[in-house]
């Protein structure tokens, strides 16, 4: 069923939200409202510059953002902010349907939002479903699969709880078996040899993150997927840390399925979330929580007549809130504006500048220092503090926001700008480090 609507033909209620550079536009009238920016952004017309080390652009982009100058926020990993943009769009939104009193059915907002999600998944529009957050799709796939007592799922230790909770639940239920191992910080040679000892005539499944919560780490996609092909095994990505963070493509990863939340690297509204289901796999994942917009053509209670969507729409039900998903497809434009390729270069730009700058402060990165594997989330220890010690010190005494790591029994740090951070942000951080050592 097609999600239709009211909006239809009536374009300049939310048109205008939709067209045009989002960059270009907003810069001025975000400027004026940002009471704690001691300079606007002059004369951006346009994307222009925007190396990876371009402070003066970078910081123009910090400017898109409401996010409070009072600390120093490095925890996109956990949660990302939303542009201005963004924000008001979802208000305005809000508004125009509550004063109609609405459901929002814009096939056009559907079609766009579904289309830029593909830009940047990599993949066609049909093959993404919306969900609330990872961990929905996370539960979409697990619960999905038809596994039974026996079967093994090889997924590793630096996995984020909400891609571990679901198939733990899943074993205890239906007896499956999950098999683990430690990625190698050392190269990705070891990890892929890891992962490939644990195969055997049992394995069904692989889940496994594209860059760790744990680390930072970017695991080997491409060769897992080939490894993943050649055993005839349903691979599985989890997404969260990927998805607006890195350039991605479906078809070369090779995976059937890929969730991601759009509150972190997406820079979209909390509670949104996207899941890739590729169109051959759509009948491997039974999808369980189905309604209004899972089903094509006819349904009969009577005789029983009912089908699924051929697309990934199937693992969509009922009333969803759709000016935050307007919201998430405006945040989407806005990565898209600027280019994945971009995006990516600034993260990990700002990554090794942490890394050089962490170990000659005297830090332990914890993080895999091989370029190739790490990315824009930097993960540390200092020697002789502990985990929470080192995560008071930094927000007491230098305001910054980053997070605890225990998964995987890590015990350290992790800080993760994205495109609203600047050099001097992360510089901070490094700082921060270099005082406990004088
Ligand atoms: C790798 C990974 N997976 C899943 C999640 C859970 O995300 P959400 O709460 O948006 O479902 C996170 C959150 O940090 C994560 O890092």
């Amino acid at each position: 069923m097609e999600r239709r609507g009211f909006l239809k033909g009536a374009t300049g209620l939310v048109g205008a939200s939709l067209v045009g550079s989002r960059l270009a536009s907003s810069a001025a009238a975000d400027a004026a409202q940002t009471a704690d920016v001691a300079s606007p952004p002059q004369g951006m017309s346009g994307v222009r510059g925007g190396a990876k080390d371009d402070e003066a652009f970078w910081t123009q982009i910090r400017q898109q953002f409401r996010l409070s100058y009072k600390r120093i926020y490095l925890n996109t990993a956990g949660l990302g902010p939303s542009p201005r943009h963004v924000i008001r769009a979802v208000s305005e939104m809000s508004e125009e349907l509550e004063d109609l009193c609405e459901t929002g059915h814009s096939h056009a907002l559907w079609t766009l939002a579904k289309e830029r999600a593909g830009n940047i998944f990599g993949c066609e529009p049909e093959e993404i479903a919306y969900t609330r957050n990872t961990t929905d799709g996370v539960n979409i796939v697990c619960n999905g699969l038809p596994l039974k007592a026996g079967d093994e799922v090889i997924t590793t230790t630096h996995e984020h709880v909400g891609n571990t909770i679901s198939w733990l639940a899943r074993a205890r239920r239906d007896g499956i078996r999950m098999r683990v191992f430690e990625p190698s910080r050392a190269s990705a040679g070891e990890t892929l040899d890891r992962f490939a000892s644990l195969i055997n005539d049992r394995t069904r499944a692989i889940s496994i993150s594209h860059i760790t919560t744990a680390a930072g780490q970017v695991l080997p996609m491409e060769e897992i997927g080939k490894l993943a092909k050649e055993h005839g095994l349903f691979y599985f990505v989890d997404g969260a840390q990927s998805a607006g963070h890195i350039p991605l493509d479906m078809k070369a990863i090779g995976c059937h399925a890929y969730a991601t939340s759009g509150h972190k690297w997406l820079l979209g509204p909390k509670g949104t979330g996207l899941l890739y289901v590729r169109r051959d796999a759509l009948d491997q994942i039974e999808a369980k929580w189905v309604g209004a917009y899972s089903g094509a053509g006819e349904f009969d209670m009577a005789t029983g007549v009912f089908g699924f969507a051929d697309t990934a729409q199937r693992y969509e039900f009922g009333t969803v809130p759709v000016s935050l998903f307007h919201g998430l497809s405006e945040a989407m434009g806005f990565l898209l504006d600027l280019g994945m390729d971009r995006v990516w270069a600034r993260s990990h730009y700002l990554g090794q500048r942490l890394i050089t700058g962490l170990r000659s402060a005297g830090a332990e990165v914890v993080s895999p220092l091989d370029s190739s594997e790490n990315s824009g989330i930097i993960v540390f220890r200092v020697k002789g503090m502990t985990r929470p010690e080192l995560q008071s010190y930094l927000a007491k005494n230098y305001k910054i926001r980053s997070r605890g790591i225990y998964e995987g029994g890590l015990e350290a740090v992790r800080v993760s700008p994205h495109i609203y951070s600047t050099g001097a942000d992360v510089d901070r951080v490094i700082e921060a480090v270099a005082a406990l050592h004088l």
